[in-house]
């Protein structure tokens, strides 16, 4: 196939989803790569208190808030204001994970099951600085669940994979049970974008890097 064919195929692929996700009244067509995280992995359930952290627009607290219901609870952080009409049990805050105080977010909610993390930098089209800042946020999404999470919380973070990878494997090995790194189907053929997973939290384990 021609590149020419396979950038119109892969714009296609998006445009369809990004049709699909409004007519279903998401925010973005993020939602699918949750959505598929979410059926393979398990990480969401009814009753179920999750962090969404680099929350908007939106559409992945959507899709959280449905699954986990009126009894449970959705904590969104983004340096952008949502605003977009939600369920009761979700709170979008506008904040830095960067500057984010984790032990008070953890004392106002209680521990959280789950932590999400989409954050993405502002790419500057430098891939490597752009790929460093992204396992940054994916770093500091780590650190924050290490100090949110119950023991046995699920965790799940997008990073664009570079050279500071191999170090993020190691910090999740030692603090989940479970870890593996996947791409969505949503995600663009040929993208460095991976999603780490990391199921029973294993709280108190210190940082190895
Ligand atoms: C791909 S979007 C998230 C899409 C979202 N999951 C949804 O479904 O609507 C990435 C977001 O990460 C946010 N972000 C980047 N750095 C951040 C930081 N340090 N703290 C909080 N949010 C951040 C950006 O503002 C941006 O809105």
């Amino acid at each position: 196939m021609s590149r020419r064919k396979k950038l119109d195929t892969r714009d296609a692929r998006h445009d369809a989803a990004f049709r699909r996700a409004r007519e279903g009244g998401f925010a973005a067509r993020a939602v699918f790569k949750l959505e598929e995280l979410d059926k393979r992995f398990r990480l969401l359930q009814p009753g179920r208190k999750v962090l969404d952290l680099g929350c908007w627009p939106g559409s992945w607290m959507q899709y959280t808030a449905e699954r986990v219901g009126p009894a449970g609870l959705v904590v969104g952080i983004d340096l952008r204001a949502v605003e977009l009409a939600l369920p009761t049990w979700v709170h979008p805050r506008v904040g830095d994970a960067e500057g984010l105080d984790a032990a008070a977010l953890r004392d106002e909610f209680g521990p959280f099951d789950t932590v999400l993390s989409d954050m993405a930098p502002h790419t500057t089209g430098d891939r490597n600085s752009d790929q460093y800042r992204s396992e940054e946020l994916c770093a500091r999404a780590l650190t924050i669940a290490q100090v949110v999470l119950r023991p046995g919380g699920h965790f799940a973070a997008k990073v664009f994979q570079g050279g500071g990878f191999a170090a993020l494997l190691v910090r999740m090995r030692a603090q989940f049970a479970e870890v593996k790194a996947v791409h969505t189907e949503a995600t663009r053929a040929g993208s460095r974008e991976q999603y780490l997973l990391g199921r029973g939290h294993k709280p108190g384990r210190s940082d190895p890097s």
